[in-house]
């Protein structure tokens, strides 16, 4: 028999970041379209939003959560909060295409047992982007970040333990997965200003979900 050569050419691959860190590549393709329905039943009922830093400004990536936790930023600081400020209700369900997707991959990454109770989803426009920074607000560091991108490609900075530390620049597209933790769950990361693109299911936009394990 010939094998197909062409059978698995969409198949998602691994490549290893660094100790603790690893891309899934097109990891969630075969489920954009559940997985973007399932955003859009979220933003209707807690819409996207820039919220403001510690600092004062207003952020480019507009964000909104989903789970039992969600991560807010306000001039007091930065936090997890069961509750919309915007509407004061508590944050939508998570959709359970997203916390399915968000367990498979931190087992595919060498993380078992992961079970995500707050989901942040950012949305990039061209222009927008995040400094780097450590995800720190979570109970425990032992239970690794998943990350997914759709939507428009961009460039991931995966950076050391200190900020000064230089990053590497990984590119990101639609589908592919980020699981970083152990020894890498600190690390600091961003995401470089979003390039002009017109992408057939988001058009000029890009979504991350993050999913940790924040109570
Ligand atoms: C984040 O660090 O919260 C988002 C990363 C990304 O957009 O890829
Ligand atoms: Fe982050």
């Amino acid at each position: 028999m010939t094998p197909d050569l062409f059978a698995d050419s969409c198949a998602p691959w691994q490549e290893a970041v660094c100790e603790g860190a690893v891309v899934l590549r097109r990891y969630a393709l075969a489920q954009d379209r559940s997985l973007l329905a399932a955003v859009d039943s979220v933003t209707a009922a807690a819409p996207f939003r820039h919220m403001l830093t510690p600092g004062g400004y207003r952020m480019s990536v507009a964000m909104t959560n989903c789970g039992p936790l969600g991560w807010v930023s306000d001039e007091s600081g930065y936090r997890y909060d069961a509750c919309d400020p915007v509407s004061g209700r508590p944050w939508p369900a998570m959709p359970t295409v997203f916390a399915e997707l968000a367990t498979a991959a931190a087992t595919a990454a060498g993380f078992p047992d992961f079970m995500p109770d707050a989901c942040l989803i950012n949305r990039y426009e061209p222009g927008a982007r995040l400094s780097l920074h450590q995800d720190r607000n979570e109970r425990d560091f032992r239970q690794p970040i998943v990350s997914l991108s759709l939507g428009l490609p961009a460039v991931f900075l995966f950076g050391g333990l200190r900020r000064s530390e230089p990053a590497r620049r990984i590119p990101l597209e639609h589908g592919d997965v980020v699981v970083w933790g152990g020894p890498a769950r600190l690390r600091y990361h961003g995401v470089l200003a979003l390039k002009e693109g017109a992408h057939p299911l988001l058009g000029r936009r890009r979504l991350n979900l993050t999913f940790r394990k924040a109570g």
